[in-house]
């Protein structure tokens, strides 16, 4: 869900509608505003179903009066979606209005515990028993500050909260725990939202908020509290990005601009890491000595995320010989995990706020592993907790389903893995230069897979009517076939699986009849051979076969599969960066062809913070 509050001296509504359309990525099943103003006190429109419906139902905000709201883009946890439990939430007496993202764990108690009290409910979610909750200890305390307090110490669970009371037409109360939120300070206007993107358009000036924070806004200023609700100051960050970088550009799509600006998002996370030929990677703060000792690395991360950690497996057990795991963050943290102090446990995230990886990065912390984040949006909770964090440079991504993001994380894995082989010695230099060199050489290559575009689109529009199709490769083709299928089927909503060539004899081979299309990954160099003789194989059962493969191997390919589209060669370590670039051009014009909604798929969000 992504959150917004405004107070300031412009109209609201139409503010809050615009960030509310920048963070629709967050969710986007239902949306609400609630605005006061001195003639019409609280008004509260909301409305089941994407942003326009809200914003068509209030004319673009102009039919709402009042310089201070708040607003709410819903992806539903408890309660379907629908009109009633659209936020914002209002209490009982319609004096209070809440907006509200994450999980209030313990809201059947206390919705019993207010039935008892008399209270009645209109919706199903917990945010409304928070809402109500907050009206109780208001009317006992009379004071809006202390009865929020109240309220944060009664709930368990994660919150972002935007918090607006008809007795208090000046000011905006949040408060977070386990979810995002920021405070965007403009002049004699200030801001809260789950997401930079969301105000960059009126202010670059934030602070972000901590676990256990409470701050009041008002047009002149922002108040903020710790938990104990003593008064604290806290720096502000300069954003340096633009707006323009959160707009598509002239692109149909947010994917497709995505997928085109990889060559400059890589370019972007790799050479300022290249110094003399060697990987300098100032803002980590792992000695040798540290590394020297120790004996077990995982990586932790969830969705494509976590298929980069499948590739990095593969390429850091080659490059560092040493024992790496790779997990879901949602089964690490509750599979009692082998983390001890000489443990090395990497977080991959794009968002840095999935909530599954920031409970994972607490466990790995708790048992005294050392944790590294390799994240995407600066200043998020992953990047805060996490005892180092890399940053990708790939810039805001807003299409739910991640490209450059993914493609960031990969290279910036191998830059780590140069950097630790380097220290461990366990890379011959020769490897390190030319996998280095690739790095470097990649937005070039990468430029020249982009033109290629156009057979992508052909075989988008041969195969887009299959109802299953099946993803083979062996070793980095595999873990890069994972995230070709992912793609696919979260955009395109075809069923889809990848699996490992080898083992489609113990198994899946049964589901391939005559005319199923399978998708072969032939760019890994090393076992090309053993690939193709699993091609033979599915063709032998009537399969589709259509191919990837390096250029040089691309007419070898040929000879078996029914098409092929080619990719330039590098260093295997970082071929799946380039493999995995048509996988995406592919899902993207298969959704297309499919009249899919391919930036917003259905019953996704881009940032997960519920478990
Ligand atoms: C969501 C997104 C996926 C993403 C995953 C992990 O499910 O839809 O695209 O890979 O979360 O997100 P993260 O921000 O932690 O990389």
């Amino acid at each position: 869900c992504g959150i917004i509050g405004y107070v300031g001296h412009q109209q609201a509504a139409p503010i809050l509608l615009d960030g509310l359309a920048r963070m629709e990525y967050r969710g986007y099943d239902s949306a609400g505003v609630a605005v006061r103003s001195e003639t019409k006190g609280l008004q509260v429109y909301k409305s089941k179903g994407r942003l326009q419906v809200l914003s068509d139902m209030i004319h673009g905000g102009a039919d709402v009066e009042g310089t201070l709201g708040i607003g709410h883009t819903r992806w539903a946890t408890h309660g379907e979606p629908n009109d009633i439990n659209a936020h914002p939430h209002v209490s009982e007496d319609g004096r209070i209005a809440m907006v509200h993202n994450g999980i209030i764990e313990n809201y059947m108690e206390i919705k019993q515990q207010l039935l008892r009290h008399g209270v009645t409910f209109k919706s199903e979610t917990d945010t409304e028993v928070a809402a109500q909750l907050l009206e109780f200890h208001y009317n006992e305390c009379h004071n809006m500050l202390e009865a929020v307090g109240r309220v944060l110490r009664r709930i368990e669970g994660s919150y972002a909260f935007g918090i607006i009371c008809a007795d208090y037409p000046n000011a905006l109360i949040a408060a977070r725990k386990d979810s995002p939120l920021i405070i965007g300070c403009g002049e004699n206007e200030n801001f809260i939202a789950s997401d930079v993107t969301a105000v960059i358009s009126h202010t670059r000036d934030v602070i972000y908020m901590e676990d256990g924070e409470i701050a009041v806004l008002t047009a002149e200023g922002v108040n903020l509290f710790n938990d104990e609700m003593d008064p604290i100051d806290k720096p502000h960050s300069h954003i340096d990005w633009d707006v323009s970088a959160a707009e598509k550009g002239g692109y149909p799509h947010f994917m497709l601009k995505e997928i085109f600006e990889q060559p400059e998002a890589i370019r972007k996370t790799v050479s300022p890491r290249v110094r003399e030929g060697r990987v300098v990677l100032d803002d980590l703060r792992l000695t040798k000595e540290y590394i020297q000792g120790v004996s077990r690395i995982f990586i932790v991360a969830c969705g494509s995320s976590y298929h980069v950690g499948m590739v990095s497996k593969y390429n850091w057990e080659r490059l560092l010989r040493r024992p790496v795991e790779v997990c879901l963050a949602s089964e690490f943290r509750y599979c009692d995990p082998l983390v001890d102090d000489h443990s090395l446990v990497i977080f991959i995230s794009q968002s840095g706020e999935t909530l599954d990886t920031m409970a994972a990065l607490r466990e790995a912390k708790r048992r005294g592993g050392r944790t590294l984040a390799v994240v995407n949006v600066v200043g998020s909770s992953i990047a805060r907790e996490a005892d180092d964090v890399l940053y990708t440079w790939a810039g805001p991504e807003i299409a739910v389903a991640t490209t450059k993001a993914y493609s960031t994380q990969l290279v910036l894995m191998d830059l780590i893995a140069l950097y630790l082989g380097d220290l461990l010695g366990t890379i011959e230099k020769t490897e390190y230069d030319t996998i280095l060199h690739e790095l470097e050489a990649l937005p070039e290559k990468l430029e020249r897979v982009l033109a290629s575009i156009e057979d992508v689109k052909y075989f988008a529009s041969r195969y887009f009517n299959h109802d299953s199709i099946f993803f083979i490769g062996r070793n980095l083709d595999y873990a890069m076939g994972l995230e070709g299928s992912l793609k696919l089927k979260e955009i395109s909503y075809i069923h889809s699986e990848a699996y490992a060539s080898g083992e489609l004899k113990h198994g899946t081979i049964s589901l391939i009849e005559p005319g199923t299309l399978v998708v072969a990954l032939g760019t890994y160099e090393p076992l090309f051979d053993k690939a193709m003789s699993n091609v033979v194989e599915v063709k032998a059962r009537g399969a589709e076969v259509l191919a990837l493969a390096t250029e040089p191997l691309k007419e070898k390919m040929a000879h078996t599969a029914d098409s092929v589209i080619a990719v330039p060669e590098t260093h295997p370590v970082v071929q799946p960066s380039l493999g995995v670039v048509p996988l995406q051009l592919f899902a993207y014009y298969v959704a297309l062809q499919r009249g899919c909604d391919i930036d917003k798929p259905r019953n996704l969000a881009k940032s997960v913070t519920v478990e």
